[in-house]
């Protein structure tokens, strides 16, 4: 691609930055239509059980209130969903805490929400009990089963050699267990719709990571043909995977404003978020590695047990990336999973490999431990030279390159290996290192280009932009290949009305929308070149579909890889973990907005440091619900807790990718982090802390 110095790979600012600081740029529930009626849920209050009754008498008596839908009487989908989740109000069991159980709708929010609490709802009770619900994950639970197939579509188990056998006749082995607590996305923005049906047609305001999948998921359940349905997401506040898929709150706003012929919108309050967003399921670890003395891995060994629900089977892909980090010849993956009465797990930021990659990188901390080697030098000595699952060649990998360069910058050699040697008063001071991986995805988009007389240009294309910079980092990519200043470009996206484009998702959204905007650029350059005659006054348009490309089957492994390096100091009187500081280095592919990609690679490492120091929620197993579910009492990471990080890339050229050579950089950054975290409070202290987050209770 032409190199232009002011366009890809430059730190652009956003496009709608003035947009979002000045409050112009509206977000879901910002959009007002004239006669807008508020919706507020009620949610289950058992985990387990069926609703039998719902007076709505002292509701539906209260100022402004307007309807009260319940599983009795609420309109029934044309089909049912293929997300068990967004059944809403179709049917009286109630598969889960916090499962919607009727709507409230009323002139105002604050009526809507007093209309919801006075709403009176009557659970079968055999014997004055609700029915025991079973809500516990343990790795002996009778009702553990290994799936066919994990999340992504990976297989369930994979085995390659005798991996019990190895690891018996290794001389140094780790046999060791982690476990990571359930853990909620959390997005600035919760989610919201409005939506408006109107002369045949619903328009919905949706926050969301996607809009044709929301569109589509509308036209079945309300029987509409998807040209009478528009999805716009222009703005959104971030999703982190829990707003990848259509959710409730979507389904009932539309199912409102079709019923009632008035607008309705519909903003969850975070205290909803972790029982009907999806949330990151529970993962319990074991890992067995075994190894020659000169740290050469013989046998890798990782278990996953995790929970999902009782209507639908998501399972956490965490022994996924095992199959790619390290080269051993015997090696075994598996996961197992539980069907328990909680809410159903669903995305969150690099699913598999976040928990995986925490158990598997505090793992080979512990075998560099047990060989006494340095674990960085473990790391490179395991580096392979193709993938080990599927023996495929890397299209580019650079983590011993991402090893080397963040030791370098981080001062790893001037480290004491020995643990608890270093002390200032009651603290204990200590680093740790680990790597991280995940996915270079693609999937098929469409995208237009128009050239205007003038010289100036529209792209269109259905991305969406959830705070990333995707907007921004589009506008580059289309002015790169069309060889024009950044502000020539006019950029459209968030809109179904828009050409179909996949969600902000798996990391693939810049280079999914970004490939098809390359390709219009490119083949709208190649048609004015060809053309002598003056544009019409409407300009030319040219549209461009990568289906053929982006689904073919590369016979390349493509991940992006990284390091990363913590310092943290543990308070020996309060047992407070603190990070002093850390560093990033990353081998993404391209980068191609060097702001915005900071921003987030950083930002993923500090969801790492949540996850290590505070971030963490409990099933509470007598009443099924998620205690932690508000800002107050799940604490991610504010600026007090965040000091020192910093992210930095190794330009890398792979041409096996896409047209922008770039591998996706939306979820790398949390990968790893919360390990070197973990592992940096087992140099401080000579601890090894087993279980997330590493809050004072734990470390005492
Ligand atoms: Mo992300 S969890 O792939 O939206």
């Amino acid at each position: 691609m032409a190199a232009t110095p002011h366009t890809l790979g430059a730190p652009a600012e956003r496009i709608e930055g003035r947009d979002k600081v000045t409050g112009a740029a509206r977000y879901a529930a910002e959009h007002t239509p004239p006669g807008c009626l508020h919706a507020w849920p009620v949610a289950a209050g058992i985990a387990c059980g069926r609703v039998t009754a719902v007076d709505t008498a002292a509701a539906l008596a209260l100022p402004g209130a307007v309807a009260v839908l319940t599983p009795f009487d609420a309109p029934r989908f044309a089909a049912p969903p293929d997300d068990a989740e967004l059944d809403v109000l179709q049917y009286d069991a109630v598969p889960h805490r916090g499962w919607y159980v009727a709507l409230a709708l009323a002139e105002t929010p604050e009526a809507a929400r007093a209309v919801a609490a006075a709403v009176r709802v009557a659970y079968a009770d055999p014997g004055d009990e609700p029915e025991p619900h079973d809500v516990v994950l343990a790795e002996d639970h009778p009702e553990a089963y290994t799936p066919e197939k994990a999340n992504g579509g990976q297989p369930g188990h994979r085995e390659r050699g005798d991996a019990a056998a190895a690891f018996a006749a290794a001389p140094v082995r780790v046999d060791t267990a982690y476990r990571v607590p359930p853990l909620h996305n959390h997005p600035m923005e919760p989610h919201a719709a409005t939506a408006h049906y109107s002369g045949g047609r619903l328009t919905v305001y949706d926050s969301c990571q996607g809009g044709n999948a929301v569109r589509s998921v509308l036209a079945t359940l309300f029987d509409l043909p998807e040209d009478r349905v528009t999805v716009v997401a222009e703005h959104v506040g971030g999703g982190f995977g829990s707003k990848g898929t259509p959710r409730p709150h979507v389904v009932l706003a539309a199912m409102a404003a079709i019923h009632t012929g008035r607008p309705v919108k519909l903003a969850l309050p975070r205290r909803h978020l972790p029982a009907v967003t999806g949330h990151r399921a529970p993962t319990l670890h074991r890992l067995r590695l075994g190894a020659e003395r000169d740290g050469t891995l013989t046998s890798l060994s990782h278990e996953v047990t995790t929970h999902t629900s009782r209507i639908a089977e998501f399972v956490e892909q965490a022994a996924v990336p095992a199959r790619v980090m390290y080269g051993s010849p015997h090696s075994l993956t598996t996961h197992r999973v539980v069907p328990l009465d909680v809410p159903t797990p669903s995305w969150m930021r690099a699913p598999g490999e976040t928990p995986g990659m925490y158990a598997l990188e505090s793992a080979m901390d512990e075998l560099a431990d047990a060989l006494g080697m340095d674990p960085v030098e473990l790391r490179v000595r395991n580096d392979p030279a193709t993938e080990p699952d599927s023996g495929r060649p890397f299209s580019s990998r650079n983590l011993v390159g991402c090893l080397h360069e963040g030791a370098r910058r981080f001062g790893w050699a001037d480290r004491d290996p020995r643990p608890g040697a270093r002390r200032e008063g009651p603290l204990l001071i200590g680093s740790g290192v680990a790597a991280a991986t995940y996915p270079a995805y693609a999937a098929p988009s469409t995208a237009s280009a128009t050239a205007h007389p003038g010289g100036t240009y529209t792209v269109r294309v259905n991305a969406t932009d959830i705070g990333t910079g995707a907007r921004t980092v589009l506008a580059q990519v289309a002015a790169a290949a069309l060889a024009v200043p950044l502000d020539a470009v006019r950029i459209e996206i968030g809109s179904t009305r828009l050409p179909r484009a996949p969600l902000a998702g798996g990391s693939s959204g810049t280079a999914s929308w970004g490939w098809a905007v390359h390709r219009a650029c490119t083949d709208l350059t190649a048609a004015l070149a060809a053309r002598s005659d003056p544009l019409p006054a409407d300009g030319l348009t040219v549209t461009a579909d990568t289906s053929d490309e982006a689904r073919r089957t590369p016979p390349y492994a493509r991940h992006a890889f990284g390091a990363h390096f913590a310092e943290v100091q543990v308070d020996t009187v309060t047992g407070e973990v603190r990070l002093r500081r850390m560093l990033g280095v990353f081998a993404a592919g391209r980068v191609l907005n060097a702001r915005t990609a900071r921003s987030q690679l950083v930002g993923g490492m500090i969801m790492g440091i949540g996850m290590a120091l505070t971030e963490g929620s409990t099933m509470d197993a007598a009443h099924g619900d998620f205690t932690e579910s508000d800002l107050a009492s799940y604490h991610v990471p504010a600026h007090a807790d965040v000091t020192a990080v910093e992210a930095h890339w190794i330009d890398e050229e792979d041409r096996l990718l896409n047209p922008m050579g770039s591998k996706g950089i939306g979820e790398i950054g949390t990968v790893g982090a919360a390990a070197a975290v973990g592992n940096a409070v087992h140099h401080a202290t000579g601890v090894r802390f087993r279980e997330l987050p590493l809050t004072p209770d734990r470390i005492l």
